[in-house]
Formats: structure tokens, sequence, C-alpha cells
């Protein structure tokens, strides 16, 4: 009889252990809400997560909860009412850097994923600094999806072999061919809404400064007051003549239409502008569409990562979880970048489902100086970004370069810039 038992225990036991690991995991269901900017022709590559989620997670109802504005910057307005109402969604889309760090793990909103980064293997799946960016020394606080490019120009190469002109490599050739592309009726900047003046700010600068002091400021050991940052003002206010003058009307995506149409010649715009084209457009890369580093920042690379995170109450967690896991998997990346215009933030990305573009992008990643973006919360956090937007609406009325770099510096202390 106690052998009869005993045959009977291992025979549960191996059949417990032929059962498939899926059957074990929890059925989920009820809702899923999640919380982002990409909306209209930002939302297709958001759209090929959801699916995967979907078929993954048949009984959660899926609520995407967009806010439109590129950069976010209506998104984060309504997240900020939310977060301090105590009413998050169940994710959120947030930068990797200080907009989350110095924002909402600074103000302890946020749950640390160490559990999951480990559960997923993601410690070694993504880059050791993107990690740090997303991480503190007490854990680590959202799902990177994505490397964006700041600092790239965009042009059609047809309308530059109409017009004679070929793209600038510095900015002093550039100051050199717009006014004469002016002289014709060719915008010789398309600009759009005051982020995208944030935008450009960035890529000049760095341009301006060289990414060494670009870093230094954000370590707070350049300041904004510098000679350094007052020139890098005074370039920029000289580009500013050749952009367009309804810019503050327009969309990111209408400042691209511009150069489609041929009403401008150049963008300065993320690479989620070659989504747009590749995407929307269905646009090729390389002979519709051509781009280059923004001028003088060859051989550098602004980047900025989105990552979604797991606020503190998120009223369905484990349908949150099942979300991120989405996010940082191989299959979520490989199907979410090639349509959104940016490069996966993993290393083992399989770049032949990658367009002309993001392959360049990819390789100038792994080989050039990256620096990270202030327009898309890499370099600070919301209480510098929020006053920085204000600074630049001065700059855009004023030009004076000296009254603005003051004014940065007076905020850089008070959201304590490089502390
Ligand atoms: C950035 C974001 C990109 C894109 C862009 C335009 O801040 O990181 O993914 O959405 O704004 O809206």
């Amino acid at each position: 009889m106690k052998k009869m038992a005993k045959l009977c225990l291992v025979v549960a036991a191996a059949l417990m252990l032929a059962v498939p690991q899926v059957s074990m995991a929890k059925e989920l269901s009820g809702d899923l809400e999640i919380f982002s900017w990409w909306a209209g022709d930002e939302g297709p590559a958001l759209q090929a997560l959801i699916k995967q989620y979907k078929a993954k997670n048949p009984n959660v109802k899926v609520i995407d909860a967009t806010v439109t504005g590129g950069s976010g910057v209506n998104a984060k307005a309504v997240l900020k009412t939310r977060m301090l109402g105590n009413e998050p969604p169940d994710s959120f889309q947030v930068h990797a850097g200080q907009e989350l760090i110095g924002t909402w793990v600074k103000a302890d909103r946020m749950e640390d994923l160490t559990f999951l980064f480990k559960d997923q293997g993601w410690m070694d799946a993504f880059p050791e600094g993107l990690v740090k960016l997303i991480g503190t020394d007490k854990g680590i606080w959202s799902v990177p999806v994505n490397i964006h490019r700041s600092n790239v120009m965009w042009y059609i190469p047809a309308n530059l072999k109409k017009w004679g002109v070929e793209a600038p490599k510095t900015w002093d050739d550039f100051l050199k061919i717009a006014p004469k592309l002016q002289k014709e009726g060719i915008v010789p900047l398309a600009l759009a809404q005051n982020w995208t003046a944030n935008h450009l700010w960035e890529s000049v600068a760095l341009a301006s400064m060289g990414p060494d002091n670009w870093d230094a400021l954000w370590a707070g050991k350049l300041r904004f007051d510098s000679p350094e940052v007052v020139k890098a003002w005074e370039l920029f206010g000289k580009i500013l003549q050749y952009t367009n003058t309804d810019a503050p009307s327009l969309s990111w995506q209408q400042a691209t239409d511009m150069v489609i149409d041929g009403r401008a010649a150049f963008n300065i715009m993320g690479d989620w502008a070659a989504g747009y084209m590749v995407t929307t457009k269905k646009m090729a890369p390389g002979t519709d569409f051509g781009w280059a580093a923004s001028p003088d920042s060859d051989g550098e690379f602004m980047f900025l990562a989105d990552s979604f995170g797991l606020p503190k109450g998120a009223p369905n967690r484990d349908n949150a979880i099942a979300w991120l896991e989405i996010l940082g998997s191989k299959e979520g990346s490989d199907a979410f970048n090639p349509l959104k215009g940016s490069i996966s933030a993993r290393k083992d990305s399989d770049l032949s489902k990658y367009n002309a573009y993001l392959q360049s992008a990819a390789k100038d990643f792994s080989k050039d100086r990256v620096v990270g973006s202030l327009a898309h919360g890499v370099a600070a956090n919301e209480t510098f970004m929020g006053g920085f937007s204000q600074v630049m609406e001065m700059f855009l009325k004023t030009k004076n370069a000296n009254a603005v770099a003051k004014a940065c510096q007076q905020l850089a202390d008070k959201a304590q810039i490089g502390k």
C-alpha cells in the first residue's frame, strides 16, 4: 500500500510538470487604461503593441487614453492633475531620464519595477546606460520602448536639386543659403508651435557649445548665463529669422508637411518625423525624403527614450504589468519601432525589420557621442521644462540672448539642475 501511495505521488508530480506553464498563468480580465500622447498620426505604433496585448489577454478591455499634442505638451498637464488627484491611469508614457526620475520618482509616485526586469531577463537586454537613466539606487522605474534621435534635419532630395542647394553641414552654410531660398519664396526652415522651438534650440545649442559643454550644463558645471550659452541663444536668434511666421499655430506634422509639399526646404525634428513620412505618408527613406544630422552635430546623437511606468495605486495593476511585459519584449519592440520611426531600446533587435533610415540611426547610435535631449525629458525635470517654455516665449518675442540666459540660470537654481 505504501508503495502504491509513493507511486501515486510520483505520477502526480510528473503530471504537474507536464502541465504547460501558460495554463498556470492567471487569466486576466477587467480594464487596462494606457495614457499617452500618441493620438492620430502618432497612433499606429502604439496600436501594434495593443494588438499584441489583446492577443495575449483577450478578456482585458484596453482603454487607449490619449491626449493629443506633440511632445506631450497637453498630455503631461492632464497627467499631472490626475496623479495629484490620486486618479492615476494603469500605465503612462514618460520620457526616460529626469522627466521620470526628477518628477514622478522624486514625488514617490511610481512602483519599483526591478522584479519585472529580473523576471523578464531585461537586466541584460537593455543597454546599461539606459537602465541607469530609468533607475536610482532605490529601483528601476519604467520600461523603455524606444530610442529616438532629436538632432535630425529632414529634406526632400528632389526639391533641393530643383532649388540648386545641398543640405547644410554647418549653421554657417545654412545662413548662407537661407536668404537665397527666402527670396524665391521658400521658407528655409519650417517651425511649428512653442515646443518645436525648444526642440530646434537644443540642436542649435549642441552645435554651438559642443557635447562636453552640453553635458556640463545639465550636470550643474556650466552656468546658463555663461558666454557659451549666450552665444548659442544668439545663433538661435539668427536662425529664427529664416522660419515661418505662422509657426505658433502649426503642429509638428504640419511643419513636416511644409517640407514635403516644397513650401519649406528643411525641418529639424526628431525621427518620429521619419515615422510620419513612412507610416502615414508612405514615403520611402533615402529617395522620397532625405536626412542628415542637424548642422554642426555630425557624430553626435542627441537621444531620448519613451517609456511606460506603473504608478502607485494603478487600478488594474496586474493588467498593467502584463502591458509592461509586452513593451519590454523583443516582439513588442520590433513591431512598435519600425512604425514609430525609432530604434529598439533592446540590444537584440532584428534590424532586418527596420528601414534604411532606422538602420542608419542604429549605426550612428552605436558609434556616435550620445547626449540627452532637453525638450524630451532626458536632461531636466518638469519644473525646468515648464519654465523653459516660458523663457522660450520671451526669447521669441524679444530675441534678447543675455536676458534669457539670466532667466535660465534662475530657473536652473529653482529646478535644482545638477543637484
Ligand atoms: C516626443 C516623444 C515622441 C513623439 C514626439 C512628438 O516627446 O518622445 O515619441 O511622440 O514627442 O509628439
